[in-house]
């Protein structure tokens, strides 16, 4: 177990002004850990914590997580503020819906920029300092829909079945430097996802996929009532991270246990399929 006992823990953790990233923050100021935040408005993260949240460890970095220089400083400015690192949760992410053919190679490079550059640009930073330490732990959050796809979340999919990728080979990688990976799957969170503030939609549409338009609405029309809590959703991840030796992958919420269980019973009878017909 890499998570110390001794002193308050540094985390280092993106995407923080709202939804998931900002219950982590609060959560771990409220333990008493120290918090780098980068977010892409620092005005917006002070709003969201207010003035009841202790912020004497909070270190609130802008950053565009697009840019390797800029990550870099931050997560520097994280070790010279805090004299270490521990902990790193990519969390920033955001949803895009449309068919694959609509959607632009605008918003296809803009998304995979975020979510699997952003990640890389944080791991090249980060890595050699818990390398060096022999300890640490990357949280890499996901979705249930890095495991599995459905009709209109093709770019969101394929950002995040890379960053799944990306994990994988990143924990057999690192593991002998006492290095934990997890990678975080939640199904529907009640954060600000849903809304056309964190879901991108595409400039033109066909009239070829009625569906994909009506799941579209349903979608932006289910915010707030999504089923899991935010709350218990980052109270799950710190205590995945603090105790340590958990599995590869933590599936938040009965929705997301239930769409990797079918995914694994189809991919089951594929690979089963597939088997007989070679013989
Ligand atoms: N809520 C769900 O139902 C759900 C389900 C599965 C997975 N997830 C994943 O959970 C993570 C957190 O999402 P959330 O539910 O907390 O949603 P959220 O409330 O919309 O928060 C998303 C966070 O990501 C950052 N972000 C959004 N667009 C960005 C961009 N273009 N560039 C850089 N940062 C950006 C934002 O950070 P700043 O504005 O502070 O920069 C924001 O704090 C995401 O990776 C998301 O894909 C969410």
């Amino acid at each position: 177990m890499s998570f110390p006992t001794d002193r308050p823990a540094t985390w280092f953790v993106t995407g923080t002004s709202r939804g998931l990233g900002l219950e982590l923050v609060r959560q771990l100021l409220g333990r008493g850990d120290n918090v780098a935040a980068t977010t892409r408005s620092t005005e917006r993260l002070s709003a969201a914590l207010g003035d009841r949240v202790d912020t004497s460890r909070l270190l609130p970095l802008a950053v565009d997580l697009r840019d390797a220089e800029a990550v870099t400083r931050a997560v520097h400015r994280t070790g010279d503020r805090f004299g270490g690192l521990d902990v790193v949760v990519n969390n920033a992410g955001y949803g895009f819906l449309a068919a694959v053919e609509e959607t632009s190679d605008r918003h296809v490079r803009a998304l995979l920029d975020v979510q699997v550059v952003g990640v890389w640009n944080v791991l090249r930073a980060a890595l050699p300092i818990l390398r060096e330490q022999r300890g640490g732990h990357i949280v890499n959050v996901s979705s249930i829909l890095g495991l599995t796809a459905f009709p209109g979340w093709a770019l969101y999919c394929a950002g995040k079945f890379a960053l799944e990728g990306l994990s994988e080979a990143l924990a057999a990688e690192v593991a002998d430097f006492g290095i934990e990976v997890t990678i975080v799957e939640p199904g529907y969170f009640r954060t600000d996802f849903l809304t056309t503030e964190s879901i991108a939609l595409p400039a033109t549409t066909t009239d070829a996929y009625p569906a994909i338009r009506e799941m579209t609405t349903d979608h932006l029309n289910l915010q707030g009532s999504q089923l899991g809590d935010p709350v218990r959703g980052a109270e799950a991840i710190i205590s995945q991270v603090v105790s340590g030796g958990g599995p590869l992958r933590q599936l938040l919420g009965s929705d997301a246990h239930s769409y990797a269980t079918a995914k694994v019973d189809a991919l089951r009878a594929n690979v089963r399929r597939r088997h007989l017909a070679a013989h």
